[in-house]
């Protein structure tokens, strides 16, 4: 990798999306935190820096600041919003609130400059900003303003730094991606030839220089991260991966046979399927409480792949399927990071292991759908929905029986049959049933029925962090409830999920 933009994190909400909108702009781009030493930030290389926007005030005591090396790189400097003025501020400049706090759409003009080459003149950009520069520093020029902030945008070409006070990365400023173009191509000079696929190969070398002739062993959920991941660590070191996967008797109607014949006749894969179902329900039995559920799981889920491991014995390394927002988010910044919420069990932390492989640490989970599809993962499987861990379990709502399981199962295989017909798979971020546990009177057939509710849940997001209650059209819905309550026995009754996240969750439990 010749080109690099690092990201400092001056803590905005959007942090994520400038590093996305750089990537999408074909430049591989991290995002690190603003205690990064000065080797993480040169990397192997450095072509640029984007410093964000956050949400403190400079003048302040306390605000956030980054290492004045980082001024010294030489290499171009685009301060978003908070970025912005702190470039100012430094530089001798002056920052102070805005009389009207200025939020939202704002028609801008732009000067003829590199950075705002293409851009519109009136062209919408998005302002949320309490302070503003008030005062430009010597050697900066005003190159865009609004009708309330007098420096919109500034440049000081000499020294190469630049500042925009709206958020480029936000869809709502019109032709935003033109301002991350126009630093990376006029302004840091780059190619901008990165893609995700295009770093297959690059991955694929980098696990054979881990492993060398060692050995791997990984925990295939059948979800896209871990099967990306096995399959990249498949094409670098072939039968000397071994993947285990667990059914531990939660997961959805015919969902381990179809994955194990995946795994095997499409992905040729090396793996072992182990059936412990018996073993979590019985330690499931009469448990309630959703925490207790998703330790018990956790803890059994270590035990089995503990059990396989050593099984199979020797295995040098584990492959973890980490996608790049695990490592962001444990603001660790690229340290191993094993979610028991993502990956169920994480860690045995007692078995040993040289090392842990994460190839798909760098990626966006979007990035790892098109690497899964350029390494020939049938779409079926790349364009998954996320299911959790713990599987159905935190779909029962109270205690788990196999009567309720095969209710739930049954119900949440017909509503993925709807949903596929209606042509909304894509379209949905997550949708799934939940055995509400509720019982409650109806009519089938002039008799009186007392039977249970189940409750459909679907959703669209982009990321899972915030999410929409799906509107599913009506008729769709209508053909839901009756294909349920028609073939599941001891369903009388479908309810439909309208809450959003937050307040709610996804999952129930
Ligand atoms: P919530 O319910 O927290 O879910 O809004 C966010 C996303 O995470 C999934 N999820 C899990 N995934 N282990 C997992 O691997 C878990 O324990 C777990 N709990 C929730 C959920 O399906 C959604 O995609």
């Amino acid at each position: 990798m010749t080109e690099r933009i690092v990201v400092l994190d001056f803590g905005c909400q959007y942090n994520q999306l400038v590093a996305r909108r750089v990537r999408e702009c074909g430049v591989f781009s991290e995002l690190l935190p603003l205690s990064a030493s000065k080797e993480r930030v040169l990397g192997n290389a450095l072509s640029g820096i984007i410093l964000t926007g956050g949400p403190d005030s400079t003048y302040e005591k306390g605000a956030r600041t980054c290492p004045d090396w980082v001024f010294t790189l030489g290499v171009p400097v685009l301060g978003i919003c908070y970025g912005m003025q702190y470039i100012a501020q430094i530089n001798g400049g002056t920052v102070e609130p805005c009389a009207i706090r200025e939020y939202g759409r704002k028609a801008a003009h732009f000067e003829n400059h590199p950075l705002l080459e293409g851009m519109k003149e009136g062209g919408i950009v998005w302002m949320t900003h309490n302070d503003y520069v008030s005062r430009i520093p010597e050697g900066f020029n005003v190159i865009a303003t609004t009708d309330c902030c007098p420096a919109a945008a500034f440049a000081d070409d000499e020294r190469k730094l630049y500042g925009v006070q709206f958020h480029c990365e936000v869809s709502h400023t019109e032709n935003g991606n033109r301002i991350f173009k126009n630093f990376l191509k006029n302004i840091c000079g780059l190619k901008c030839e990165w893609t995700p696929e295009g770093s297959a190969d690059t991955l694929i070398e980098e696990i054979r220089a881990q492993v060398g002739d060692g050995r791997v062993v990984a925990g295939l959920s059948g979800g896209v991260d871990s099967s990306v991941a096995a399959v990249l660590v498949h094409k670098a070191i072939g039968d000397r991966l071994t993947c285990i996967f667990v059914d531990h008797g939660l997961l959805r109607q015919n969902e381990a046979q179809e994955v194990m014949e995946f795994y095997r006749d499409s992905l040729g894969l090396n793996i072992i399927a182990v059936d412990a179902s018996e073993r979590f329900l019985k330690k499931l039995e009469g448990v309630v409480d959703p925490e207790r559920k998703r330790k018990i799981i956790g803890e059994e889920f270590i035990r089995v792949f503990e059990e396989q491991a050593k099984l199979i014995g020797d295995a040098d390394y584990l492959l973890q399927g980490t996608i790049y927002p695990d490592v962001i988010e444990s603001g660790s910044g690229g340290a191993c990071v094993i979610k028991s919420h993502h990956n169920v069990g994480g860690l045995p932390e007692d078995v040993n292991f040289k090392g842990i492989i994460e190839p798909l640490k760098t990626l966006f989970k979007d990035e790892v759908r098109a690497l899964g599809e350029s390494l020939g993962i049938p779409a079926n499987l790349v364009w998954r929905q996320p299911f959790p861990g713990p599987g159905l379990a935190i779909r029962v709502i109270g205690d788990i029986t196999k009567e309720k399981l095969d209710i739930l199962r049954q119900s949440d295989y017909i509503l993925r049959r709807e949903v596929k017909a209606a042509g909304l798979e894509r379209a949905l971020w997550q949708y799934f049933t939940v055995f509400t546990g509720i019982r409650s009177v109806g009519v089938m057939g002039d008799l009186r029925t007392y039977d249970y509710a189940i409750g459909v849940r679907a959703v669209t997001s982009t990321d899972a962090m915030s999410v929409e209650w799906a509107e599913i059209p009506f008729p769709v819905l209508r053909r839901i409830s009756e294909c349920i309550i028609a073939e599941v026995p001891h369903v009388n009754r479908v309810v439909y999920d309208i809450t959003s996240k937050p307040p709610g969750t996804i999952e129930w439990e």
